[in-house]
């Protein structure tokens, strides 16, 4: 069954409730945040993400609940281009 009520905390803070299957973009952009993108097919990882620790690639995932139904993004940051 399709799990809904989902809680996801930004990295600006901000709460928003998702359901599973819904996509990353749409929900960031709810929550006043834009994922940024590049290739939009999986290979470029401009839209990388990590959600409780792990990476995704926001293009090609959906959004899935974990036990808590509570998500806890931020955005990666490639330490190629960190000083
Ligand atoms: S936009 Fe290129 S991997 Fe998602």
């Amino acid at each position: 069954m399709r799990k809904t009520n989902i809680k996801i905390i930004w990295p600006n803070n901000n709460e928003t409730f998702v359901s599973e299957g819904d996509d990353w973009f749409s929900a960031a952009k709810e929550a006043g945040l834009e994922i940024p993108t590049g290739c939009l097919t999986g290979s470029c990882g401009a839209c990388e993400i990590d959600v409780n620790g792990e990476t995704v690639r926001a293009c090609i995932s959906d959004i899935k609940s974990n036990k808590e139904s509570t998500l806890k993004v931020c955005l990666t940051t490639d330490p190629f281009w960190e000083n």
